[in-house]
């Protein structure tokens, strides 16, 4: 029998379930949950005791794993009366699972699939829970997850907010969502030196250095537009995420870009000094109005700056 490991976090609680878990443990897979039987709070606590960061299942239960998820964010999500931290946990552990599958293998259709599903489910879940944004950006990181992820999650969530305010529908929210979730993909495909980079000030890197992290955005348009399944618009999003309207961005140094590409390169810029830089959101926001003056329109940035203090993210 050949079993696939999952996300804890993605198993949202107290739902009956249609498959069997496992966990490996002393070198076996042990069933831990039956058919019909829903993951509960003690069951979380004693598996953070045991230090067990995954769930199996088996291949042939992959099926009523993905029906799973779907019934999630199409039931769950957007209810009132459930858990805003068991809502967080899933949209997280959705959105690590799709960006980490995504940069193992960028030309899997099914890994896109959970990325799309994983973005509309943090675009429910930031657009339709008031607070949501607060606490997903203000979540406790889950230790095993490197920096890269990071701020791709957080990136993702705050142009969700941000395109609200900006009252873009949910086709645009929702290709932010995606966007934001794949923007750095590029970084990925960098070997371990040049990956140190994202590390560094932009301002501050040699022009040898600047050169090489200009690539980023096109490396991952490039990967992304060989697959058939992924929407044009992604693409482009991504490709122009580095793009600043003073023409001081790249690649093209574009001077004109959609209030989306906007909304994405300003989120972007923003989370790289809160989640890579180590700011905090008020230094990384006073930052912003300063160094990205003329870079966005004041009128976004202002926007942007309510919907951190409305938000609860910027005190
Ligand atoms: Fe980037
Ligand atoms: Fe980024």
């Amino acid at each position: 029998m050949d079993y696939t490991p999952i996300r804890i976090s993605t198993i949202f609680p107290k739902r009956a379930l249609s498959f069997e878990l496992y966990i490996f443990f002393k070198e076996h897979f042990l069933k831990y949950i039956e058919v019909g039987r829903a993951l509960e709070e003690e069951h979380l606590d004693k598996l953070k005791k045991q230090k067990i960061a995954r769930f199996y299942i088996r291949d042939t239960d992959e099926g009523n794993y993905q029906n799973f998820l779907d019934e999630v964010l199409n039931q769950t999500i957007d209810d009132p009366s459930v858990e805003m931290g068991d809502k967080v946990n899933f949209a997280e552990g959705n959105a690590c699972t799709a960006v980490e599958d995504m940069k193992k293998d960028p030309g899997s259709k099914q890994s896109y699939h959970n990325t799309k599903r994983a973005a509309k489910t943090l675009r429910k879940l930031i657009a339709d829970n008031p607070d949501a944004l607060k606490n997903f950006y203000g979540r406790k990181e889950t230790a095993e997850t490197d920096l890269l992820i990071k701020h791709c999650l957080n990136v993702s969530a705050l142009v969700v907010g941000v395109a609200k305010v900006c009252d873009l529908g949910e086709d645009d929210q929702d290709a932010l969502s995606i966007a934001g979730l794949l923007h750095d993909l590029g970084i990925s495909r960098y070997n371990e030196e040049e990956q140190q980079l994202f590390l560094k000030v932009y301002k501050t890197m040699t022009l040898e250095e600047k050169k090489i992290y200009q690539q980023h955005p096109a490396m991952a348009a490039e990967l992304l537009k060989k697959n058939p399944f992924v929407d044009p618009i992604i693409v482009d999003l991504i490709l122009s995420h580095e793009e600043k309207i003073s023409g001081e961005g790249y690649p093209e140094k574009k001077t004109k870009l959609t209030l989306p590409q906007e909304i994405l390169s300003l989120c972007n810029c923003y989370d790289k000094r809160v989640t890579v830089l180590g700011m905090s959101p008020k230094d990384a926001l006073k930052v912003v109005q300063v160094d990205e003056l003329g870079n966005y329109n004041l009128e976004l940035i202002n926007k942007f700056k309510k919907q951190l203090k409305d938000n609860g993210i910027v005190i």
